[in-house]
């Protein structure tokens, strides 16, 4: 069964922008990428950067630290750096909180 996690409310997130919360122990990113949200792990996978703060840009996430980018869709990274995917999770907002499933 697929357990919800209570984040934050959703209109403290503006579009192109990223927060990260900690849910079940794990540093998860939440981001709003033309008006939709998605849900990763806050680690990037090629040095486990955060990826906090990283650049939003359409669907597309670029790490602070070397840039790779990572679509928000399944956590696929573009680029040489890397070939590891970003785990990605389930987002929705229910009553104006946004929940994301972590396992
Ligand atoms: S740590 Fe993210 S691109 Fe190198």
């Amino acid at each position: 069964m697929t357990v919800f996690e209570s984040a934050f409310a959703d209109d403290e997130l503006a579009d192109n922008k990223s927060r990260a919360v900690t849910i079940n122990g794990q540093s998860v990113l939440i981001c709003r990428a033309a008006g939709e949200l998605y849900a990763l792990e806050n680690r990037c996978s090629h040095q486990e950067a955060e990826l906090e703060g990283g650049r939003i840009r359409g669907c597309f996430i670029s790490c602070p630290l070397h840039g790779v980018r990572f679509d928000l869709r399944d956590g696929s990274p573009m680029g040489q750096l890397t070939r590891v995917a970003v785990p990605t999770f389930e987002v929705r907002v229910v009553d104006g909180m946004i929940e994301v499933a972590v396992p």
